[in-house]
């Protein structure tokens, strides 16, 4: 096994593939320390820079007292913390649900809706793009997958249309996708759901927080708040904390208790992750100024990149691709800002299709006027060297 994985693994540093895990330390909201030098945090999904603030941190180190550092084991065998019931209210209230059920994580959460609430006889259609957990999700459904093209509803609209199958049918996409930062049409595929009744599941994990005036996330921005089959979302982005719900009806939540089984064969989170993720939606709940200070600086940051000349695709928010095509010159990109006090990550096949290797880089509250001016500077210089502007 040791020689094929080997040769495997020289194939993959020879396309510039290979990834190598990077040990790094948070010393503020915004900056981090790696290999004894200080960066630039440009790759954080802690959008509104909640995940060290004094507030949430409390909350979570308060209850550690009174619940202990872990729980230890499974909600359905040993009975789940009161905080639990509390943060699942909590949630369906602020995105208009009638349930919710906490998840130990976004990635557990996709595999337990589409592989639990899917049939041999169902049919899934699937973004192109759509995130790694859904796809690993529809695989290990029963249903039949169809893919059809990134935020194509006439594409949609063609396969539902050639689909003969007699049993239920899901469309399942990010709200905001994770790699290109662009957003679902989701009023038209709303629209094709009036017409055709299929079952619409969305995933907003990077839109929860940020976007619609509340700042509940992509479908409160399209006037659709709670009118989704499934929602699910994670706790672990701009809510800086950790975990991820699903949001549905009574019938879907209790189904979901008893089948699913990456909610049933799992120890629960500890009660740190469910006091923070409270504290934060608290704090959102109570202050959109958050949002509002991150969008400044999304605006500020897309205006100049987009001016200098660079490929940023259709991305609208904080997610931010600058598309470098190669491999191995994303990777050269990155060497260079980093040399520069930059972090952030190039992104590679498989997480992206070939030829399409980006560095993603994302905007979050925190950064001051002098951070993002010093990143443009040097991103834009970079740029130049590498002829992508
Ligand atoms: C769109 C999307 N869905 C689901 C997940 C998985 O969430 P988690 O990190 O909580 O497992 C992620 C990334 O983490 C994501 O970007």
């Amino acid at each position: 096994m040791q020689k094929q994985l080997k040769k495997r693994l020289e194939d993959i540093r020879k396309k510039g593939n290979y990834r190598r895990l990077r040990y790094i330390k948070p010393i503020t909201p915004t900056q981090i320390m790696y290999n004894g030098k200080t960066y630039l945090n440009l790759c954080s999904n802690s959008y509104l820079s909640l995940h060290t603030h004094p507030d949430i941190m409390r909350a979570a180190k308060d209850v550690i007292d009174e619940y202990g550092a872990g729980t230890c084991s499974s909600r359905s065998v040993s009975g789940s913390i009161d905080l639990y019931r509390q943060l699942e209210k909590m949630i369906a209230r602020y995105k208009g649900y009638r349930r919710g059920l906490i998840f130990s994580n976004g990635y557990m959460a996709n595999i337990a809706i589409i592989s639990t609430l899917t049939d041999s006889e169902d049919v899934i259609f699937s973004d192109e793009l759509n995130h790694s957990s859904l796809i690993d999700a529809t695989r290990l459904s029963r249903a039949r997958k169809v893919i059809y093209k990134h935020r194509d509803v006439n594409d949609l609209e063609k396969k539902i249309k050639r689909e003969r199958s007699t049993g239920r049918r899901y469309v399942v996409t990010e709200s905001v996708f994770s790699m290109d930062g662009d957003i679902a049409p989701l009023s038209d595929i709303y629209e094709l759901r009036e017409k055709y009744g299929f079952h619409m599941v969305l995933d907003d994990a990077h839109g929860t927080g940020i976007f619609g005036q509340k700042g509940t996330g992509v479908e409160e921005l399209f006037g659709l708040s709670g009118s989704m089959d499934v929602h699910m979302a994670t706790f672990g982005k701009a809510l800086g904390s950790f975990g991820a719900f699903v949001l549905s009806d009574e019938v879907v939540i209790n189904f979901l208790v008893n089948r699913a089984r990456t909610f049933m064969y799992t120890t629960a989170l500890p009660a740190s992750c469910l006091a923070s993720a409270i504290a934060a939606l608290k704090m959102i709940r109570h202050n959109a100024g958050y949002k509002d200070e991150l969008w400044k600086n999304i605006d500020y940051m897309r205006t100049h990149l987009n001016a200098a000349g660079f490929d940023l695709k259709d991305s609208f928010g904080p997610i931010i691709p600058i598309v470098v095509g190669e491999d191995t010159k994303t990777l050269r990109m990155q060497e260079l800002l980093m040399r520069k006090g930059l972090f952030l990550q190039g992104i590679r096949p498989p997480t992206v299709p070939e030829g399409t290797s980006r560095l993603r880089l994302t905007v979050v509250r925190g950064f001051t006027q002098e951070d993002m001016d010093n990143a443009l500077e040097t991103i834009i210089h970079a740029g130049k060297k590498m002829g992508l502007v």
